[in-house]
This record gives structure tokens, C-alpha cells and sequence, in this order.
């Protein structure tokens, strides 16, 4: 049985109180080990909220990681910086990132192999468009962003990976997927990597993001292949990120 697993997306949000404020409200009502559970935190908070977070169940993930491990990389955080806060999960991928910063399906699969190097587990957002779903494009679509990274990784580095389905017209914008819509997408993406390899297609954790919320969580976890959520406005909340938390029935 695969373990869920809920992830926090903060995005660039918060002060360094409220960033304190948000996980000490988390880890005071998180009863009950029913799933995994991490926040990804900007860049310059990772360090005092991993100090507060050490050695709690929740754990610490960033929302980016650099494709390079070191170097004349103006503005990049690496792997091992990364490593050395505590960080046990990246993002990788994310949408705002390959739309707004023009991380390509290359340097995506080129982040996934940095985290790897320093046992951070990459968590590898894919998902389609509104008119790329409206061209019956999401298959292809997703397909393209996985291949990327097996191609340069090798399927078995999924064995150390979290993937995220994010369609990108759910993400922000309160249209969430219904959980049929997203349970195809993930069976799809499950088959997809079990013709490569049964294994690990059985045990990879495939979260769903957008819009995400108290009120649409626990029929979406309830589907056969969704393993928890990526979650990002309703993380911002302690109540409503952990209402979300509670809602993992498996
Ligand atoms: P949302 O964001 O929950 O605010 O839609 C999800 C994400 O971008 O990870």
C-alpha cells in the first residue's frame, strides 16, 4: 500500500514571523501519523523554519533547485545548499516556473538529477494547459515532461520521486480537476511508468495540485491513484492545510 503524502506549496508568500507562525500552527495539530506531510518554503526561510521543523514528522522542501551543482550560476540555489538546510524535498518543474521563468522540460530533468545527487527527493510537476486539454493534448502533453526526466535520470530514479499532476487551469484559480478527470491522468501517468518499470509505477507517490481545498479533498484522495496532494492558496492556512491532511483516507 503506498503511503500518502501532503505537500504545502507556499509560493513566494509570507515574512519570516509568519512563516513561524504557519508551521508551529501545523505541527500543533498534527495528530495522528496518517500520512506524509512537508512544506516547500521560499528560499530564505528554509533555514529558520527547518530549525523549528527538525526533527518533526513535517518536512522540509524547497520550490525550485538549481540544474547545475555549483558555479558561476548568478541567482541559483544548489543541491547541497539545499542539502545542508535540511531540505528533504524539491520542486521540480512547477508551472509558474516553466511559464514565467522558462524552466524548459531540459532543465526540468536537469533539476530532478541535481536533487537526486544530495538525497533530496524531486517532486516532478507536470500537467497540461486549458488548450492543450481542449486539443486533447493532456496525454501527450504529460508524456513529453516524463520523458524528459526518464531519458536524462533512468526510470529507476523514480524509485527515489514524488511525481505532481497539476493541470495548470486548476492551479490558483479555483477550478479544481474533478476527482475523475485527475484519477485518469494519474492512472495514465501509473501505466505509463509501469511499462517501464511494475515496480515502481506500484510505489511512486503521484500527488494531484489545484485548487486543492478542505471541501475537495477527501474525494479526490479516495481515487485508486491519487497518493495526496500538492497544495498551495489553502496551505497558507494551518487549519485548512491540515483539514486537507486529515482528508488522506489511505
Ligand atoms: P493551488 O496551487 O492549490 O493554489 O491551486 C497548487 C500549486 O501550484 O502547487
Amino acid at each position: 500500500m503506498r503511503r500518502s503524502l501532503v505537500v504545502g506549496n507556499w509560493k513566494m508568500n509570507g515574512t519570516r514571523e509568519s512563516a513561524a507562525a504557519l508551521v508551529q500552527g501545523i505541527l500543533a495539530g498534527l495528530d495522528g501519523d496518517i500520512a506524509d506531510i512537508a512544506v516547500c518554503v521560499p528560499y530564505v526561510y528554509l533555514e529558520s523554519v527547518g530549525n523549528i521543523i527538525n526533527s518533526t514528522r513535517l518536512g522540509l522542501g524547497a520550490q525550485n533547485i538549481a540544474d547545475k551543482a555549483s558555479g558561476a550560476y548568478t541567482g541559483e540555489v544548489s543541491a547541497s545548499m539545499l542539502a545542508e538546510v535540511g531540505c528533504k524535498y524539491a520542486l521540480v518543474g512547477h508551472s509558474e516556473r516553466r511559464t514565467y521563468y522558462g524552466d524548459s522540460d531540459a532543465s526540468v530533468a536537469a533539476r530532478f538529477v541535481q536533487a537526486q545527487t544530495q538525497n533530496i527527493i524531486p517532486i516532478l510537476c507536470v500537467g497540461e494547459t486549458l488548450e492543450q486539454r481542449e486539443q486533447d493534448q493532456t496525454i501527450a502533453v504529460v508524456n513529453e515532461q516524463l520523458d524528459a526526466v526518464i531519458e536524462l535520470a533512468g526510470i529507476a530514479a523514480f524509485n527515489n520521486a514524488v511525481i505532481a499532476y497539476e493541470p495548470v487551469w486548476a492551479i490558483g484559480t479555483g477550478r479544481t480537476a474533478t476527482d475523475d478527470q485527475a484519477q485518469e491522468v494519474h492512472k495514465h501517468i501509473r501505466s505509463y511508468i509501469a511499462a517501464k518499470d511494475q515496480a515502481i509505477a506500484e510505489k511512486i507517490q503521484i500527488l494531484y495540485g489545484g485548487s486543492a481545498k478542505p471541501d475537495n479533498a477527501q474525494g479526490l484522495f479516495a481515487m485508486a491513484d491519487i497518493d495526496g496532494g500538492l497544495i498551495g492558496g489553502a496551505s497558507l492556512d494551518a487549519e485548512s492545510f491540515l483539514k486537507i491532511y486529515h482528508s488522506v483516507s489511505k
